[in-house]
């Protein structure tokens, strides 16, 4: 059984009218069902307002269901005695890292969580390199956070979720405020931390070149999962993806629009590589490479 689970989880957020005193409920969840395997990465997609901010708070038990339930590690998040283990099993890094670093010096934030839930000194500064040592940042230790760059921020602020030892990290749009090169530091930081270190990722973001290398991709709309799959199977279906008012890979709408335009191409082309060799062939001499250098356009 997966290290998340949601069942039929259901979320209302309540308003009040102060001048009324009428509350309204709209409804943020409807009727989502989870399954994430420990160590896996998970990706969310999902146009603004569609629920995901509100699910990743969920598994974090920062947000309690109004129906149905949640578990992380078998532990249901509407159970208070577990609030804290929940909390500590699954760490979230939210969109902007200035908000999140709380020290006036590199290490000393990454070690402040360990410190207030009364980890021993020696055992802090041994999270603490290796949470630094995790995120490429140990070079940095006695630097100011605040001359850092959005993507070293980032980092820092991953570094202190780490720090807790969380089994699984949930990050919600990470780097939505950082430039290309943060974004990239940011995103092979996570993909290192799941594969070496074997932390479960949910990962939201709006970056569909984000998602390519993920196990499996949820999509949200208007609060359900309206499609789960490999990242393939997902961007196989360009037209269903659009209807959702979603992107996908550059790559994979050329070679959308080729395949339409009659080139008998595959569907859920994710890279250039895959591009290209399916190209090849068709160029008629077969004596035609196309040379390419990245993974994927950006
Ligand atoms: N604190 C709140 N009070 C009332 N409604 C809220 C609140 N937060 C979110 N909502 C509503 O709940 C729905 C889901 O919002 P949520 O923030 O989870 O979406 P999202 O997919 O994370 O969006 P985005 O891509 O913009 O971050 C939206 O309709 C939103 O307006
Ligand atoms: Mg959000």
């Amino acid at each position: 059984m997966g290290i998340i689970r949601a069942a039929h989880l259901i979320y209302d957020y309540i308003t009040r009218d102060d001048e009324t005193g009428t509350e309204t409920a709209s409804r943020a969840i409807d009727d989502v069902d989870l399954d994430v395997d420990a160590g896996d990465f998970i990706a969310i997609l999902g146009h603004n307002g569609s629920g995901k901010s509100t699910l990743a708070k969920h598994i974090n038990a920062l947000l309690t269901p109004t129906g149905g339930s949640i578990w992380v590690k078998d532990m249901d998040t509407k159970d208070e005695n577990h609030t804290w283990d929940i909390r500590q099993s699954a760490g979230m890094v939210f969109q902007n890292p200035d908000n999140q670093i709380i020290g006036s010096i590199v290490e000393e934030d990454v070690g402040f969580g360990p410190e207030n839930i009364g980890v021993p000194t020696d055992e802090i500064w041994q999270r603490v390199d290796q949470s630094l040592k995790a995120v490429g940042m140990t070079e940095y230790r006695t630097h100011s956070p605040n001359k850092l760059s959005g993507g070293q921020k980032q980092r820092v602020a991953i570094a202190g979720v780490m720090a807790m030892r969380p089994e699984c990290i949930v990050l919600d749009e990470p780097t939505a405020m950082l430039d290309p090169n943060g974004r990239k530091e940011v995103l092979r930081t996570v993909h290192e931390l799941n594969r070496e270190a074997g932390v479960t990722v949910v990962l939201i973001t709006h970056y569909m070149d984000e998602v390519i290398d993920a196990d499996k991709v949820f999509v949200m709309d208007d609060g359900k999962v309206v499609m789960q799959g490999r990242p393939k199977e997902i961007f196989s279906q360009v037209e269903k993806l659009k209807a959702l008012r979603l992107d996908v890979p550059q790559v994979t709408e050329l070679a959308y629009e080729l395949k339409k335009s009659g080139l008998p191409l595959p569907d859920g082309v994710l890279t250039i590589g895959e591009l290209t060799s399916a190209l090849t062939p068709l160029l008629g001499t077969g004596h035609t490479t196309i040379h390419h250098g990245g993974s994927y356009v950006d």
